[in-house]
């Protein structure tokens, strides 16, 4: 039985070690080194090659190593297959930690700061309080809820949109498209951690950003088809938005030309929000084959009819 790998090299030699050590019975291997496909049960990958599901006629689970799933087309992944996504403690905080660092970045107008340092410029701009300021987060899922977490202790007024309904203490939730406009009405700075799927792609477009306050911030950590860059550069030029952090692009890296390089009104950063860890994703990844293998349910199970 073999559970084949194919992502960052570095990490599939740790891993290969940790299987070695704690599951010997399962063989770890390294793409391109399949073996024989008919022995390949479990497949841990980012982005798999065309036609390397569709050649594991025995496969099992597939793995992202990632907390998304939107790099698989699941309509084309055999029913007979489950999807499971990462959750793992360092991911989770990566994004708790970028979460705050992005807010507190619009919260204390750290664009205005940025231009006015270029421009020699001594500026200080008043200070809301933190009690004043309605942050919002879209997606109440691992990363939502953490987000959430490392927010509470500077007071702000949470709010959370999800697709069923939630109940998080301290959080006022929202749930399902119904009450979208409700939620966006009272978001000063609005946070995207939505999976990527049909119903969310492109959500982040004039429509949602004119419910919202005028002068609102937006950050995006979630996946770059969740907004439409053009919608964002008009908004900003016309004022219904006032910043923007983006984590993740259409494009990444975008093209030298892309016109968010330079904008002195969106901070952009590589994808780096977070990253799955090779020792605590290693362990995920063994704790949910070795489940599989009791005939357990695992933790992270994509409902594939939702996308997620
Ligand atoms: P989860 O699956 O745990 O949570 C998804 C959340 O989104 C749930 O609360 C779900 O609602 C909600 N949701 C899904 N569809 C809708 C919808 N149509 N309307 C309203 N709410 C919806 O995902 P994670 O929190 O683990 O991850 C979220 C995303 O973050 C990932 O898919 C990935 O794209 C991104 N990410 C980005 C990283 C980066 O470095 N930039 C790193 C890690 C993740 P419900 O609760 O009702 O199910
Ligand atoms: C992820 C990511 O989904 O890093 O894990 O974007």
């Amino acid at each position: 039985m073999t559970l084949l790998y194919k992502s960052t090299p570095e990490r599939g030699r740790v891993w290969k070690e940790l299987f070695a050590r704690e599951a010997p019975k399962i063989g770890f291997r390294i793409w391109p080194d399949v073996g024989d496909p008919g022995d390949v049960r479990y497949l841990a990958v980012w982005v798999p090659t065309p036609d390397l599901i569709a050649s594991l006629p025995n496969l099992e689970v597939l793995f992202s190593v990632g907390a998304g799933v939107d790099q698989f087309d699941l309509g084309q992944i055999p029913d007979r297959v489950q999807v499971v996504r990462m959750i793992e403690p360092l991911l989770t905080q990566g994004m708790a930690e970028y979460v705050a660092l992005a807010t507190l970045a619009l919260h204390r107008n750290l664009v205005d700061y940025v231009a006015a340092q270029r421009e020699r410029r001594w500026a200080p701009i008043e200070l809301v309080p933190a009690a004043e300021r309605r942050v919002s987060v879209m997606g109440l899922g691992a990363m939502g809820q953490a987000a959430l977490e490392a927010l509470r202790p500077f007071g702000f007024q949470l709010a959370g949109w999800s697709r069923s309904e939630r109940s998080i203490e301290g959080v006022r939730c929202f749930a399902g498209p119904q009450l979208l406009d409700a939620f966006l009405e009272r978001s000063d700075i609005l946070i995207c951690l939505l999976p990527l799927t049909p119903e969310t792609r492109g959500i982040l477009c004039r429509k949602t950003f004119n419910r919202l306050p005028r002068s609102a911030g937006l950050i995006n950590a979630a996946r770059g088809a969740h907004l439409i860059e053009q919608d964002l550069l008009a908004a900003l030029a016309d004022g219904q938005l006032s910043a923007a952090v983006l984590d993740v692009l259409t494009e990444e890296p975008p093209p030298g030309d892309h016109p968010f390089w330079n904008h002195p009104r969106i901070l952009i950063t590589p994808h780096m929000a977070s990253n799955t860890s090779t020792e605590f994703g290693g362990r995920a990844l063994l704790d949910n084959v070795l489940r599989h293998e009791r005939g357990e349910e695992m933790v992270g199970v994509v409902q594939r009819e939702l996308g997620y």
